[in-house]
């Protein structure tokens, strides 16, 4: 078998798949020892009970191995959702079998149980007997807070009889992890570590009141403005410093530009950018459906009057028409899950040259050390460093 088969086959007790990351952007494999532990565990106890809600599944390992059982694959990424689908339709197996539901929405039910439901989407009370979950499968993510959130939407459609088990490596899964599941949903026990990887076991306790969790947080920035922001989603506590350094460079778009927020987390970078001149558009786009839900409330709160933004799911700037914007604004992300490294960066880089039209611009802030001015030149042949401080340089490509 040559390196690169072995890489891309999986072998479970629920039988061998092909599968790849999406996009490839990583020579790594798609799962890890995790996702081994959890399909020969699963394979022990006789398979999942019942319904089954797969959360965080990275690259769809999970979705092919139990495709049997039609799960739903609840996630807050929308890479990882079109990697379930590619993997799935790679193995020849119909998926149609997998429902992709965003991290936005409630795991099981419409959302219009008013019982269900409470103002801002938090779910409040227990759900519908008939969605009772039967078997939970979580991936630890890598943020205690989008944990706490996701185990605190799951709460009203799990029960006594609901199988929930957790999955990560070893270095992933803290006190404080454990913790969570037991302050959110009940009891919890721990495997023993085989290849770095553990598993937890939890038991729902109806009688715990965890109180509202995973909440919103909203904090200031700029004069007035306030970034709501979703759990997990990046600088959910406070202004990130590079991004604060970003404002102080900001230029005013002109009247009737159009702005690309790329990778606008909660959405400071457009909102600023939209309130040096109402007079522009702003796309903001993200990966993390949370990530938009927070810049679209973000927006809400900044402005009294419609305005004529769009808010997208996608990855890098798929959703954007070529040669169609006059200002791109990016703070890349230097890590992909647990994975550190500037290929998201390096394709960001890329779509704003395709994205921008003859004489636009791209502005980014970036860690010094990072060297993206070397990437950005790649795709422009120009670059010019428009500040700096100690930590952060902010860079600007204009293209052709
Ligand atoms: C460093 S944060 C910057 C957030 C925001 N612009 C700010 O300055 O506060 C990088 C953002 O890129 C997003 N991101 C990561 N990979 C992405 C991808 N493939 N496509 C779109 N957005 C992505 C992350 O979800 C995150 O919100």
């Amino acid at each position: 078998m040559n390196n690169q088969l072995d890489q891309n086959t999986f072998s479970s007790p629920q039988g061998t798949f092909t599968l790849e990351r999406f996009p490839v952007r990583h020579n790594l494999q798609a799962w890890d020892a995790a996702d081994e532990y959890l399909l020969n565990h699963l394979a022990e106890i006789g398979g999942p009970t019942g319904s089954l809600l797969i959360i965080n599944d990275s690259f769809g390992a999970l979705a092919c191995a139990l495709a049997d059982s039609e799960p739903t694959s609840w996630s807050d990424s929308f890479l990882a959702h079109q990697a379930a689908l590619q993997n799935l339709a790679a193995n020849n197996i119909d998926p149609a079998s997998l429902l992709c539901l965003p991290s936005t929405d409630l795991p099981f039910g419409d959302g219009d149980d008013e019982d269900a439901e409470e103002e801002g989407g938090a779910v409040s009370s227990e759900g519908d007997t008939e969605d009772r979950i039967g078997t939970v499968l979580i991936k630890i993510p890598k943020t205690l807070a989008l944990l706490e959130y996701q185990l605190g939407q799951i709460r009203p459609f799990v029960d006594e009889q609901t199988v929930i088990i957790g999955a990560g490596m070893v270095k992933h899964i803290h006190t404080s992890t454990l913790e969570l599941f037991e302050k959110i949903l009940g009891p919890t026990t721990t495997s023993r570590a085989t290849k770095k990887a553990r598993l937890s076991f939890t038991t729902f306790d109806p009688d715990l009141n965890p109180g509202p969790v995973g909440q919103p947080t909203s904090y200031e920035f700029g004069s007035g403005l306030a970034a709501v922001t979703m759990p997990g989603v990046f600088a959910n506590r406070k202004l990130d410093i590079g991004t604060r350094f970003f404002l102080e460079h900001l230029p005013a778009p002109g009247d009737g530009d159009v702005v690309l927020d790329l990778g606008c987390g909660n959405g400071i970078l457009g909102v600023s950018a939209a309130k040096a001149n109402p007079n522009c558009s702003v796309v903001f786009t993200d990966n993390s459906y949370l990530a938009v839900a927070s810049a679209q409330a973000t927006a809400v709160r900044a402005f009294d009057e419609e305005r004529d933004d769009k808010f997208v799911v996608a990855d890098g700037a798929d959703a954007v028409e070529d040669a169609s914007v006059d200002l791109v604004v990016i703070n890349p992300p230097f890590h992909d899950q647990y994975v550190v490294g500037d290929e998201t960066a390096r394709q960001m880089f890329a779509d704003a040259g395709r994205v921008l039209k003859p004489g636009g611009q791209l502005l980014v802030v970036a860690n010094r050390h990072l060297g993206h001015h070397k990437a950005m030149n790649n795709v422009f042949g120009n670059v010019k460093t428009l500040a700096s401080n100690p930590k952060f340089v902010v860079l600007r490509s204009n293209k052709a």
